[in-house]
């Protein structure tokens, strides 16, 4: 059986990746493929109890190492509990955010260099990266008040707005 296709999802709040996802998905499965869909932080039982680390809001500061290497832990779960496996029986896997996220929101965002976010990368995936990256891009404004009008505002959402307009500075510029 051919080896599947992994395909990402990229941008800032609001900008429409969720609403475009269950399209994206049909249009695979359309085209005759299986498709699993999933996400990060997450996609696994573990993932997802340190995606909820990292989402919620705390008045105690979580250092922007702790946060970059929390990224990577929840990340080395899901790659070897979820993705590697479909990707080996032919699935078209597609995740809503990966390791372009962490470039814009860790790097971009906190300030963290891009050679230190490369160690990880190369440590915790060896040669798995996407075959596909879609970037959706608004301003970030327009993409803040759809993600606020729809939830409150989690962690990485109660940032001011230079950070987000250095996640979006960081995304294009990877595109
Ligand atoms: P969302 O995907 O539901 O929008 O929320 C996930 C949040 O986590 C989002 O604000 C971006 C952030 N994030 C990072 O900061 N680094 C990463 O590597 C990933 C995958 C997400």
């Amino acid at each position: 059986m051919a080896a599947g296709k992994f395909i990402t999802l990229e941008g800032g709040e609001g900008a429409g990746k969720s609403t475009c996802l269950p399209l994206i998905e049909e249009q695979i499965r359309k085209a005759g493929h299986s498709v699993l869909i999933t996400r990060e932080p997450g996609g696994t039982e573990l993932a997802e109890r340190i995606r909820e680390l990292l989402l919620a809001p705390t008045d105690a500061p979580i250092h922007e190492n702790t946060e970059l290497l929390l990224m990577f832990a929840a990340r080395a779960q899901h790659i070897h509990e979820k993705i590697l496996p479909a990707l080996e029986t032919g699935k078209y896997v597609v995740c809503d955010r990966f390791t372009d996220a962490t470039y814009a929101y860790q790097g971009g965002g906190r300030g963290i260099e891009n050679s230190r976010i490369e160690v990880l990368e190369q440590w915790v995936q060896h040669n798995l990266r996407p075959d596909l990256t879609i970037l959706f891009d608004i301003p970030v404004v327009d993409g803040l008040n759809r993600a606020n009008r729809r939830s409150k505002p989690d962690r990485f959402e109660q940032e001011k707005l230079d950070f987000f307009e250095r996640v979006r500075a960081a995304y294009l510029d990877i595109a």
